[in-house]
């Protein structure tokens, strides 16, 4: 067994129980550090080479530790996520654990998300209320006959274009600046036989928009999203909608702000925990001519 760590600020901490928990192979434990602004992330590994892969893309230090109580460290399966009565992203992995999920959840399309090096196994809260928003939309549009194209801003696993995919839309593109995460989306486009998705790396901070989308989903931190609504907006279809996620409460007003001061009007904001998503749409008179 050998052990990542590394001191890190406390804000970060969903964001690590959202890349290591749900592993079957590694153990998260976050611990306050008595008398320090930072708390201590620790990633228990049973294979050496899972820690030296963590170091190596944040940093910190390895060690093998003798201790033998492994079974308390196990983590428990992660529960299923139901998505209205649509879809269910599961942990599994290999197609026979698909398979026993599909049987398990009849009518529902699966997706199978099991925890890896990046963000987006649907735990979270921002990813689980864009998953919600994604399904209502797909039915809106699903009714009304129009085929949909999403675009998906800080992709992590791919879930949510995934997701989209299986809720009809006819193409996806997404991408992450982190090449793991990209590496991961890509292993779950066959995972989960989303030929329809691709993903690529490209920061959305220096990313040039060359086509329109009817749905933008940018799940990526509201710092990014502040500098990134006008490069939103160009991506939008003039009908198209935009939702937008990572938003802690005390940073939303300034956040929403910054994307109303660039054209969105937001018409539904959901609090979830510390969590906002808002989803919005082009104001009329700021429209991009296409
Ligand atoms: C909160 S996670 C969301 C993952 C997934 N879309 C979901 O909803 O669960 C944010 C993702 O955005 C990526 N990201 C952050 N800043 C970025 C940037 N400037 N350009 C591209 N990706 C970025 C991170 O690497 C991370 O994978």
């Amino acid at each position: 067994m050998h052990v990542w760590s590394k001191l890190s600020s406390p804000k970060w901490s969903d964001a690590w129980e959202e890349r290591f928990s749900g592993s079957p192979h590694l153990s998260l434990v976050i611990t306050e550090v008595p008398g320090r602004k930072t708390t201590r992330v620790e990633v228990f590994c049973e294979r050496k080479k899972d820690a030296l892969e963590i170091q190596k893309n944040f940093g910190g230090s390895v060690r093998e530790v003798k201790q033998q109580n492994w079974a308390a460290l196990a983590p428990e399966p992660p529960e299923p996520i139901r998505v209205r009565d649509r879809l269910v992203i599961v942990a599994a992995r290999s197609a026979k654990e698909i398979a026993a999920a599909q049987k398990e959840f009849p009518g529902r399309d699966i997706i199978a998300m099991p925890a890896d090096l990046a963000f987006g196994t649907g735990h979270h809260a921002t990813t689980s209320t864009v998953l919600r928003f994604l399904a209502d939309v797909a039915e809106k549009w699903q009714k009304e006959g129009r085929g949909w194209t999403l675009c998906d801003l800080g992709c992590g696993t791919g879930i949510l274009g995934i997701a989209a995919e299986k809720l009809g839309a006819k193409k996806v593109w997404g991408c992450d600046f982190d090449p793991q995460a990209v590496r991961v989306a890509k292993e779950n486009v066959v995972r989960n036989h989303a030929e329809r998705c691709s993903f690529v790396k490209a920061d959305v901070l220096t990313w040039n928009p060359k086509q329109q989308w009817d749905c933008v989903a940018a799940n990526i931190f509201y710092d990014i999203l502040t500098d990134a609504f006008p490069t939103i907006v160009r991506a939008m279809k003039p009908d198209g909608i935009v939702f937008v996620s990572g938003i802690l409460k005390e940073q939303a007003q300034g956040c929403l702000d910054a994307g109303r001061r660039a054209g969105l009007e937001f018409d539904q904001v959901v609090t979830k925990g510390k969590w906002v998503t808002a989803r919005g749409h082009l104001v009329a008179a700021k429209r991009p001519k296409n």
